[in-house]
């Protein structure tokens, strides 16, 4: 495909292969979500680094943005039974997500209301939340349950003790918290994501990887590297054999939500000559999320595309692993790289299994870092025993993804990103143009964030 046959209009990318022409060529129904298209021109203007770098927009993030967005804290999961409890650190704030003995989720703001320690250090199980300094005592429910020495504190008898709430919510076996009590609903905030995330039902999968590091960049360098994908002709070049990065889709919906859809097994624009035999074989190895990781190659059988033959051994392999029906699934959904973003920081894919999740959290107050979390969700067997979720491997900054083995063939793609993403912060520090310019098209999805961001932020 040669550059002068590309549309028009319509991005970058080349007739013949763009997503929705690998569309026409599936053999079973397509559903409607994967047809839409939609991405409103939202801008060319230039935007200041200081979005990035400065202390104080970093502030207004913090008092306009965090303080009234859903923000995801944990996995259901993580938080399975009465009294088992997640610590959520978010900037200068607190919260304590736990599992009431009733089943419902509750959050608390981690501040005892004697002198203000916080409740829990860290995330682990309790019968009733004990304050380490003097034993102040709330209940699973929040309620207050005393203090010792109450003689002393007969003042506040008719206090309200009860520990303050945020408010929770739950979707795709996610928690999810707002600290804005008169906040819409998490449903509504979502947009098309739960529709279009029906056909997976990511609240039965269970997160058999979480990694967290702290990344050396603001926390929105570190989301936007997952936000195109065309960073990969010279970032990635290993996957250009079997990734049509120049041909991926980008769409926006809404405030909150966007998407890449980035066609896999079939090889980039940017190469020429590629054997579907070289596709299957570079796929299989180095793509870190087909279901089958390995380096030996296989036999092609004739007259069928690599598309084909990987979305079939995916197929295959993924209904053993769920035990679930997959003969109405389209090949772009067992191979593809469909990512999600939700306003701000939550990112995850579509598919049947080995779902890749990213969350990327302000480190402290410190505009020059963030805290990385990814994790996998993977399917078991309809019937069985669900498996325990995996406990976070915090891996000190200095360590590469390539040093955790869980994460496959993925770590070395994350060192890849990580080997830009501080030396991006850096170099927006030392800026003389003061700006960074995005791509029309290909960086949409980083423009409608700063979009949505910028509604917060210039808000009261
Ligand atoms: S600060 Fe919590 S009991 Fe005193
Ligand atoms: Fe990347």
């Amino acid at each position: 495909m040669n550059k002068a046959e590309k549309k028009q209009g319509d991005g970058g990318r080349f007739e013949g292969t763009t997503f929705q022409d690998l569309l026409d060529l599936e053999n079973v129904e397509v559903p409607e979500y994967l047809r839409i298209k939609s991405n409103p021109h939202l801008g060319d203007e230039d935007l200041s680094v200081d979005r990035y770098i400065s202390q104080e927009f970093f502030d207004r993030e913090r008092d306009h943005m965090w303080s009234r967005v859903w923000q995801m804290v944990c996995r259901e999961e993580d938080i399975a039974e009465p009294g088992d409890h997640h610590v959520y650190n978010i900037i200068d704030s607190s919260v304590i997500v736990t599992r009431t003995p009733s089943g419902s989720i509750k959050g608390y703001i981690n501040s005892c209301l004697h002198r203000g320690r916080c409740l829990r250090d860290e995330s682990g199980t309790v019968n009733e939340f004990r304050c380490p300094f003097h034993g102040a005592t709330w209940n699973l429910d929040g309620e207050f349950q005393g203090i010792p020495c109450q003689w002393d504190f007969e003042h506040l008898a008719d206090r309200d003790m009860s520990l303050p709430e945020v408010k929770t919510g739950t979707w795709g076996g996610f928690v999810f918290i707002n600290f804005d009590h008169d906040c819409e609903p998490l449903e509504s905030y979502m947009d098309v994501m739960p529709d279009h995330f029906s056909r997976f039902p990511l609240q039965d999968y269970f997160k058999g990887v979480h990694v967290q590091r702290v990344m050396n960049c603001n926390w929105k360098v570190g989301a936007e590297a997952f936000m195109e994908s065309w960073h990969t002709v010279e970032t990635h070049k290993q996957i250009l054999t079997f990734t049509g990065d120049e041909n991926s889709q980008y769409d926006t919906f809404g405030d909150n939500v966007s998407r890449s859809v980035t066609p896999m097994a079939v090889h980039s624009p940017h190469l020429e000559n590629i054997s579907d035999e070289a596709i299957i074989r570079d796929i299989l190895k180095l793509s870190g999320r087909m279901a089958l990781d390995s380096d030996e190659g296989v036999e092609m059988p004739d007259g069928i595309s690599a598309r084909r033959y990987v979305a079939d051994m995916n197929r295959e392999l993924f209904e053993e692993a769920s035990g679930q029906d997959l003969s109405d699934a389209t090949m772009a959904e067992l191979e593809d790289a469909i990512l999600y973003s939700l306003f701000p920081n939550f990112q995850v894919w579509i598919g049947y299994n080995g779902n890749i999740v990213y969350r990327f959290l302000p480190n402290g107050n410190d505009p020059h870092s963030c805290i990385f979390d990814v994790m996998i969700l993977l399917r078991y067997p309809e019937g069985s025993q669900r498996p325990d979720p995996a406990a976070c491997i915090t891996l000190p900054v200095e360590e590469p993804f390539s040093s955790v083995p869980e994460l496959g063939a993925l770590g070395p793609v994350f060192d890849q990103d990580d080997a830009n993403l501080p030396a991006v912060q850096r170099g927006m520090r030392t800026s003389r143009k003061g700006a960074v310019s995005l791509a029309s098209y290909q960086e949409s999805r980083i423009r409608h964030l700063h979009a949505t961001l910028d509604k917060y932020v210039d808000s009261p």
